[in-house]
């Protein structure tokens, strides 16, 4: 088994990132069987595809990394690292573009909505980005890859790439890439904004109160989640009463998937009162658990040096992983090295 996962470091972890995937990289880390691997990385070159300042991103991508270290990913157990260290991923993405139909692409959600009208106006980085994704889990033979609900799309498109530059370019008995398989949670692979129950929580959305961020103070907290957008009915007895109120759905989904109950357990337990009982019990569940994470990240944050030692090392470990699927790629494709 090989885990492979990533995230961009642009802004805040929140809570999104930290229920829908984050959580889960770390128990497939903990639960990890002797002789398979886990591979997490921060995706900076993702990053590049829209507009952004370079200082951020630099102290954001350090920033990123004590936040996944506070979240318990163990750079001793797991290889953690930034895409930027290791050119492969560029390279073999590189490899893939002539696979890769524009088509295909042009089917994607994230490209879609990103883009929005204004499609001659954006970075050809952001069209071919899916390209990217797909060389970073097949650079690494990964089987699973752990991540939110958004992102099925894209492991789809890293699948189709793969087997048609099997089809094309390996023997049958010799792929050159594994299909990986998604790993979406049952629960919590969509997290929704506080602020609107049809949008999901993401560290693009303007509004600060629309998320809950790993890093934020208890008092942030509450304020946020009293705040949350909301509707006047008391909570029902079942999970079905929270069809068609989806910022209530999300709210007891957020509790449910904290406290590891289900929404019936939940209901089971808050049906019948309003939100002004749900919320306070809420804030003080969320708080109790990101509390650790939150004291964790505080003093990781503050030591450059060794964020940037866990990057290194880990790169170096990824680059020696990697090396044999680019090299392969190469070869099938017929290209002259060495
Ligand atoms: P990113 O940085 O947007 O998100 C990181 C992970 O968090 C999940 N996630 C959510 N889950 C539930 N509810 C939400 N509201 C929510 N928002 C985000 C995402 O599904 C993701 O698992 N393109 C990717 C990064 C990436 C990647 C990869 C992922 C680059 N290469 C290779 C997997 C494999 C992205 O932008 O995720």
């Amino acid at each position: 088994m090989r885990v492979v996962s990533g995230i961009q470091p642009t802004g805040n972890l929140h809570l999104g990132n930290y229920l829908g995937a984050i959580r889960n990289w770390v128990s497939m880390q903990d639960e990890m069987e002797e002789g398979s691997e886990c591979l997490f990385f921060l995706a900076d070159l993702h990053a590049i595809s829209m507009p952004h300042d370079p200082t951020e991103l630099h102290s954001n991508t350090l920033e990123m990394t004590a936040a996944l270290v506070a979240c318990g990913l163990d750079p001793n157990k797991s290889v953690l690292f930034n895409q930027a260290q290791v050119p492969a991923h560029a390279e073999l993405q590189w490899l893939l573009m002539g696979t890769a139909r524009m088509g295909w692409l042009n089917r994607m959600t994230q490209w879609k909505d990103k883009a929005g009208k204004n499609r001659e106006g954006q970075s050809t980085a952001l069209f071919s980005y899916p390209v990217l994704q797909a060389a970073d889990v097949l650079l690494y033979q990964a089987t699973h890859v752990p991540v939110g609900e958004d992102q099925k799309q894209h492991l789809e498109l890293a699948r189709d790439i793969a087997q048609k530059f099997n089809n094309d370019f390996a023997a049958e008995d010799s792929p050159v890439f594994t299909l990986p398989d998604p790993y979406i949670p049952p629960q919590a692979a969509r997290i929704m904004s506080l602020r609107d129950g049809s949008a999901k929580m993401s560290k693009s959305d303007p509004s600060e109160m629309s998320r809950i961020n790993l890093t934020d103070d208890a008092d942030t907290i509450m304020k946020k989640v009293k705040k949350a957008k909301t509707d006047p009915e008391p909570l029902p007895s079942e999970a079905k009463g929270l069809e068609d109120r989806a910022e209530a759905l999300n709210l007891v989904s957020i509790y449910a998937a904290i406290s590891g109950e289900s929404v019936d357990q939940v209901l089971s337990q808050y049906g019948g009162q309003g939100f002004g009982a749900f919320k306070p019990a809420l804030g003080e569940l969320l708080v109790e658990s990101l509390d650790p994470i939150n004291s964790l990240f505080r003093g990781l944050r503050e030591d450059t040096e060794m964020l940037q030692a866990i990057l290194a090392r880990g790169a170096a470990k990824a680059r020696e992983i990697g090396t044999p699927t680019l090299d392969e790629a190469y070869k099938v494709l017929g290209l002259v090295r060495g």
